[in-house]
């Protein structure tokens, strides 16, 4: 069994029975049209959990999941956001329309050919006629609730129109809030204003949202200033419990551990199966028998030499260069109380309080309690001990 750092599926996507259940009930079930939020921290599993569902909603006959994630955006318009998400929707209800052609290839080609091409296929034409409008370049740009509404609407005129319903996943939403209009203007509360709207008339149509950074899913989504507010169940995913760890290890290595051995992996990963999933790569280039506590820390220490930077230093150069001594002094010294970072890092408690805010906002830290702070993720935190210098 390979160790993957794509998200995991199939045959490779271990643990979260309980979560997928109840998704997948959720959404198959007639009388509820309720989405879920998943929020987590990066690396959790997300992903996985969509793609997971996805899979298993694919063969449901009544039901037409899309999956579709803000991040595969480029250019991130409100423009290249509904051309991309209708171009998912019409290859998700693909077959039920006998769509002959790989749809995703068109995406680049200039509107008008692209009406062109539609028009010869067999689409229901009320709808084709709607989506040209939606698409052509003199609708779009100009007039952006016509474009998300002729977006969010499709699914479901489709779904009434196939008699089935439709699931959205929506990986890494709070982007949304990044989407710009064509000439560059911010406008990505107005888009959630939009969507909520238009979901407000869905009777076949359900969305599901993911994001990684708790305070902007918070924001865009789950605090009671959003539109969404009370729109989803919500789920926290976590990092896998010690049995999930075990689990995935010694399904992947083939081996069977010792209890040091796994206590060894949970402390080096926290359980985040982003982390498993790099220390079972590491210990497969080991025999059998070799693995034990010694060599998964030296498999995580080189690791975390190689690939650290690759996994690490964008993130950490994106900061401004007094956050980042902020967090090199917590990562240096274990330090999380407010006075003692402040004393180690030189800023003023007032100074040091708002850039901690900043690095909430981003997702590095969390406040654990009054004046207390500690990384979201110990494995970053590991990485700026071991290799930022000052
Ligand atoms: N249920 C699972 N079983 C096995 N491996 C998993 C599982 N969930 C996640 N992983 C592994 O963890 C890593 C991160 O998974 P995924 O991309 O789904 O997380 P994410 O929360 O969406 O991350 P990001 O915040 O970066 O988008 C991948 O390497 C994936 O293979
Ligand atoms: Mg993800």
């Amino acid at each position: 069994m390979p160790f993957t750092l794509q998200p995991a599926i199939g045959e490779n996507f271990i643990d979260r029975e309980e979560i997928v259940r109840e998704m997948v009930a959720t959404l198959t079930s007639k009388n509820i049209l309720m989405g879920f939020a998943l929020v987590g921290n990066r690396r959790m599993g997300k992903s996985s959990i969509f793609r997971e569902v996805y899979s298993i909603l694919s063969e449901e006959k009544r039901i037409v999941p899309v999956y579709f994630s803000l991040w595969s955006l480029l250019e991130r318009t409100v423009e290249e956001f509904s051309r991309s998400l209708t171009f998912s929707i019409l290859e998700a209800y693909k077959k039920r329309l006998s769509l002959k052609y790989r749809l995703k290839d068109l995406i680049k080609v200039p509107a008008q050919e692209l009406f062109d091409f539609l028009r010869k296929i067999d689409v229901r034409i009320k709808i084709l006629e709607k989506l040209e409008i939606s698409l052509s370049e003199k609708g779009s740009g100009k007039d952006i609730p016509h474009l998300l509404n002729e977006t969010f609407l499709l699914p479901e005129r489709l779904a009434e129109d196939t008699g089935a319903r439709c699931v959205i996943l929506l990986d890494e939403f709070p982007s949304v809030i990044e989407l710009t209009a064509q000439n560059g203007r911010m406008v990505g509360e107005a888009v959630i204003r939009k969507i909520r709207t238009i979901q407000e008339s869905y009777r076949r149509t359900t969305i599901c949202i993911s994001g990684s950074i708790k305070k902007t899913m918070e924001m865009t989504a789950l605090s009671s200033s959003s539109p969404f507010y009370r729109q989803f169940i919500v789920k926290n995913i976590l990092p896998f419990e010690r049995d999930s760890v075990r689990l995935l290890l010694e399904k992947n290595l083939g081996v069977k551990l010792s209890r040091e051995a796994i206590d060894t992996a949970l402390n080096l990963t926290n359980g985040i199966p982003f982390y498993l999933q790099f220390i079972g790569r590491g210990l497969i280039r080991y025999k059998k028998k070799n693995i034990n506590p010694k060599t998964m820390k030296e498999v995580f220490q080189e690791l975390l030499k190689e690939e650290g930077n690759l996994l690490f230093s964008e993130e950490f150069n994106s900061l401004g260069s007094r956050e980042r001594r902020v967090l090199f002094e917590m990562a240096n010294n274990s330090l999380s109380r407010l006075n003692e970072i402040a004393r180690a890092s030189g800023e003023s408690l007032n100074v040091l309080g708002r850039y901690l805010e900043y690095l909430m906002k981003k997702g590095v830290i969390v406040r654990e309690s009054r004046g207390s702070y500690r990384f979201v993720d110990p494995v970053f935190e590991a990485w700026i001990k071991q290799s930022v210098w000052p």
